[in-house]
């Protein structure tokens, strides 16, 4: 257990140093920038981590690791009340933790070892672990009980579906955060001693606990908190936005503590909408077409014209959908190239847009049509029309019909007009 009287002597008894390592580049957030530089309310995910160590009680010396050449997050550091040291990180996180080493001042007793992703940590998770190691551990991890039922598995050569090879008992399992905080003679150490090995055995290295272990240290544990999640994918991010947003104290820069933050945009990921508009006339009188509109065929009424069948309602659901993905259009994707959509029926030319957004690294949210036009009479149908549409599209397709009272083409009933919009969000497979 760790007395409170310890904690507060974490930082008057001992040198502390907190390395962030912050030099990944984000590839699962997907904002084209280092991943601590992406914004959370206003301020960089770095900005939060370091507004988190600058209220705990154990921080003293502070290092973040960079990504290489950076300059922007460097300005932050330096606007900062913490002011950290600096440091280029390396290709590896791991490297990026022995940067950060590189630099500690002589003398410093413990290191707190901090992802940057994870930079809503709350201080106290900070001084917890600084308290354990102050009470005598080597090595100090925070930690949360794992919720859902963990299985190890395997793939044999040549089995498409790899199988369970066990399930080791819930209760032993915890999940890991950081910071992980080491008596730093003995983290410098073990990373010395990991420097001969094989590429393989260090690439397994995750973290700087395992490498205490397989030293043979004794790890130990102090509670994790649900705020210290890692950011890595856009839920992830919209998660944070969430915890931020319930938690008003969270996220407020130290340096303004008794002010209005200032309303910002928050650029989280935000889904992309699409819109795709198709008309088609009604094929003359002297030209009998089957009508296929929304996915279905409806007997007896004349059909649209066009070299397709014409289903106006499936061609601007799949203008949408391409639109929201930013993949260009009908034309791009079943144009002259591709002489096997031509005169493909509206739900196959939708099923292979859904799946060309997906391939683009989207999933589909939704796709919303309406077509005004005088025939067909189309309200008995509609729920009909949307299974249909939302079974080619993998995804809700919902379409509704309206007239536009006698005017123009769609009025007298020489063609019809539909309007769609869909919504996609970017996904990591
Ligand atoms: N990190 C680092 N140097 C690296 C790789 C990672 O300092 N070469 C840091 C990241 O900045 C992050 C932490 O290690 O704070 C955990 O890594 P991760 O969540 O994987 O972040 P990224 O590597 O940035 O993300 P991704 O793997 O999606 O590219
Ligand atoms: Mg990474």
């Amino acid at each position: 257990m760790v007395s409170a009287e310890n904690q507060a002597s974490a930082k008057t008894t001992q040198r502390t140093a907190v390395i962030v390592v912050a030099a990944g580049s984000g590839t699962r957030l997907g904002y084209g920038v280092p991943k601590a530089l992406v914004p959370l309310k206003g301020r960089s995910l770095l900005e939060h981590a370091l507004d988190n160590i600058a209220r705990t009680r154990c921080a003293g010396e502070v290092i973040v690791v960079l990504p290489p050449g950076d300059t922007e997050l460097a300005r932050l550091c330096a606007s900062h009340p913490l002011a950290p040291l600096l440091v280029p990180g390396g290709s590896t996180r791991n490297d990026s933790v022995r940067a950060g080493l590189s630099k500690m001042g002589p003398g410093t007793e413990n290191v707190l070892i901090h992802d940057a992703a994870r930079c809503l940590t709350p201080p106290d998770v900070f001084d917890a672990v600084a308290a354990a190691l102050a009470d005598g551990a080597k090595a100090v991890i925070p930690v949360l009980p794992v919720v859902d039922t963990i299985k190890t598995v395997s793939q044999d050569p040549g089995e498409v579906h790899p199988h369970v090879t066990g399930t080791p008992a819930r209760e032993s399992l915890r999940a890991v955060q950081t910071p992980q905080g080491f008596h730093a003679p003995t983290l410098i150490a073990a990373h010395a001693q990991a420097d001969g090995w094989d590429k393989v055995t260090a690439e397994a290295i995750t973290d700087d606990a395992m490498l205490m272990e397989m030293l043979g240290e004794r790890v130990s544990t102090v509670p994790g908190s649900p705020a210290a999640l890692k950011i890595t994918t856009p839920t992830d991010l919209l998660l944070a936005k969430f915890l931020l947003a319930t938690n008003p104290t969270e996220g407020t820069p130290v340096n303004q503590p008794d002010e209005q933050i200032p309303a910002q945009p928050v650029p989280l990921i935000i889904p992309r909408t699409g819109i795709g508009i198709d008309v088609h006339a009604v094929a003359d009188a002297s030209e009998p077409r089957e009508m296929w509109l929304a996915g279905l065929h409806f007997p007896g009424v004349q059909g649209l014209s066009g070299h397709s069948d014409g289903d106006a309602v499936a061609h601007a659901a799949c203008d949408a959908l391409f639109s929201a993905a930013g993949i260009g259009d009908l034309g791009t994707h079943f144009g002259t190239d591709r002489p096997e959509y031509a005169g493909a029926s509206g739900t196959t030319l939708l099923a292979e847009a859904a799946r060309l957004v997906r391939a683009a690294g989207f999933e589909i949210g939704n796709v919303a049509v309406q077509f005004v036009g005088r025939r067909p009479k189309f309200a008995a149908r509609r729920l009909e029309a949307d299974a249909v549409l939302s079974e080619a599209a993998g995804a809700p397709v919902t379409v509704t019909a309206t007239t536009s009272d006698g005017l123009g083409y769609e009025g007298t009933g020489e063609g019809l007009t539909a309007y769609a919009t869909a919504l996609v969000y970017s996904v990591q497979r």
